[in-house]
C-alpha cells in the first residue's frame, strides 16, 4: 500500500529552491533586489511553503484569496484550503513598484534573505475586511486572543505572490534532530515502509493522557506507527518552549513506547489558537506528509474558552466537503486516568462515570507544582517527564 496523496497534486511541490545552482543564483540575486523585513508568521508560512506542508500552495495568497479562504475554506479558484496564508506588512513603501523582492526573517539576527518573490500585487485590507478575516478564522475578534493579535498588527498591506525559499529560517539549526519538511517525512515513513501513519499534533509536553490517546489510536486504525509532530514556532507566553518539550518527549518514547512505533519530529510554525480552523489546517498539512490519519481530541489548537470543546472535530462534518481531504480524522474524547479501571480512558468508553472517577488536574495546577518541585502523580504523568519539566520550571 502507498501514502496517501498530498493535497491538490499527485507529487509534493515544495518551494524550496534543491537545486544548487539555482540556489546560488537566488542568493546572488537578492542582494541587488528591495528587501522586506516580513513578519513572524510570513516567515514562518514561507518554511512550510518551502518544505512542502503547504502543497499546492506556490506562494502567498491576495487579498481575494484570503477573503474567500476565510469565508468558504476554498481559494477563488476553488482549491479547499482552511486558513489564509498571506504575507501582511505594515508599510510596503520599501518594495513600492517592485515586481521581483527579497523577504527578510525576522527571526534570525542579521535579517538573512529567507525568499524570493514574484510580488504579483500589494492591496490593503480594510476594516471591513480584516473584521470578515479575524471573525472567520479565529471565531472572535477580541483582541485579547493571541491569534487574533498577531494577526491584527502584523499590518494592513498584503503582498501576494509565488515564492521560492532558500532556507528553513531557524527550525533547522535551531531544531536539526526535529525538524523535518513534508518531503523528509514522506521518505522516511517509505524507509520504515510504513503505509498507514497516525499524526499527533502538539504544542506541548506529553502526560499519560496524549501518551495513551496515541496509543489508542495506533491501534484503533491499525496503523503502521505515530507521528509525533510537534510545532517547534512560536507560542503565547507561559506555553512550554519547544527543547524542553522535545526533551521531554523523547524521552516519554524512549521509555514507553515500542521501538521503531513513534517518529518524534517538529514543524517550523507559528501557533495560530485557531481552533476548529487549525485543526483543519493541521490536517491538510499531515495528509501532505503523508499521514493517513489525524488524532483530534479535546479542545484541539484551542486557547481559553474561545471554543467548544470538540468544535475541531465537528468542523471537519460541517465545513469539509466529502473527498475534499484523504486524510481522516481519529476523533478523541476527553481522554484521563480513571482511578476505578486503574488506566487512562477515553470517557465515552465508560458510562457512567463521574469526574471524581478520574485524576484531573488543570494547566494551572500542573504548572504550579512543577514550579514548587512536585512531581504529578505517575497516573497524570510519567516521572521521567516530570522531572524534565521540573527542571525547566525551577530554572526559571
Ligand atoms: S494543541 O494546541 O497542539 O492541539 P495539545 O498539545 O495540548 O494542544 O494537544 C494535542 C492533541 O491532544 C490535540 O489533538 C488535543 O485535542 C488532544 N488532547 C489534549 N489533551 C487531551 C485530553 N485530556 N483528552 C483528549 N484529547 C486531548
Amino acid at each position: 500500500m502507498s501514502l496517501v496523496r498530498p493535497h491538490g497534486s499527485e507529487e509534493l511541490q515544495p518551494r524550496f529552491v534543491y537545486d544548487s545552482e539555482r540556489h546560488q543564483q537566488l542568493m546572488h540575486e537578492a542582494e541587488s533586489l528591495p528587501s522586506i523585513v516580513v513578519s513572524s508568521a510570513a516567515a514562518a508560512n514561507a518554511v512550510m511553503l518551502g518544505a512542502g506542508y503547504f502543497n499546492p500552495l506556490q506562494g502567498y495568497m491576495n487579498l481575494a484569496d484570503a477573503l474567500s479562504v476565510a469565508e468558504s475554506l476554498h481559494t477563488a479558484d476553488g482549491l479547499f484550503w482552511p486558513v489564509p496564508v498571506v504575507n501582511v506588512v505594515e508599510d510596503a513603501s520599501a518594495i513600492a513598484g517592485a515586481k521581483r523582492i527579497a523577504l527578510r526573517d525576522p527571526n534570525v539576527e542579521g535579517n538573512p534573505v529567507i525568499a524570493v518573490m514574484d510580488v504579483e500585487a500589494i492591496e490593503t485590507i480594510d476594516d471591513a475586511q480584516m473584521s470578515t478575516i479575524v471573525e472567520q478564522v479565529y471565531g472572535t475578534q477580541d483582541d485579547k486572543h493571541p491569534g487574533v493579535a498577531a494577526f491584527k498588527s502584523a499590518g494592513r498591506q498584503v503582498i501576494s505572490g509565488p515564492i521560492e525559499v532558500l532556507n528553513f529560517s531557524y527550525f533547522q539549526t535551531d531544531f536539526p534532530d526535529t525538524f523535518r519538511t513534508a518531503v523528509e517525512i514522506r521518505n522516511e515513513f517509505a524507509e520504515h515502509g510504513w503505509s498507514k501513519v497516525v499524526a499527533f499534533q502538539t504544542r506541548n509536553p506529553m502526560h499519560r493522557a496524549h501518551e495513551e490517546l496515541c496509543k489508542m489510536a495506533l491501534e484503533g486504525v491499525g496503523a503502521d506507527g505515530v507521528l509525533i509532530h510537534m510545532l517547534l514556532g512560536k507560542l503565547k507566553a507561559g506555553d512550554i518552549p519547544a527543547p524542553v518539550r522535545d526533551a521531554s518527549i523523547r524521552k516519554m518514547v524512549e521509555v514507553y513506547f515500542p521501538k521503531n512505533s513513534v517518529m518524534v519530529t517538529g514543524y517550523g510554525f507559528d501557533m495560530l489558537y485557531a481552533g476548529p480552523r487549525e485543526a483543519v489546517l493541521h490536517a491538510v498539512f499531515r495528509q501532505n506528509c503523508g499521514c493517513s490519519h489525524l488524532i483530534v481530541g479535546r479542545d484541539h489548537a484551542g486557547v481559553g474558552d474561545y471554543y467548544g470543546a470538540f468544535d475541531a472535530q465537528t468542523i471537519f462534518d460541517e465545513k469539509v466537503p466529502e473527498g475534499a481531504l484523504e486524510i481522516e480524522i481519529f476523533r478523541a474524547d476527553h481522554t484521563a486516568y480513571s482511578k476505578k479501571l486503574n488506566k487512562v480512558v477515553m470517557m465515552r468508553d465508560v458510562p457512567d462515570h463521574t469526574k471524581e472517577d478520574f485524576i484531573l488536574l488543570s494547566g494551572t495546577k500542573v504548572r504550579e507544582m512543577l514550579g514548587n518541585g512536585v512531581a504529578p502523580p505517575p497516573e497524570f504523568s510519567r516521572p521521567e517527564v516530570a522531572q524534565i519539566l521540573m527542571d525547566y520550571y525551577q530554572s526559571l
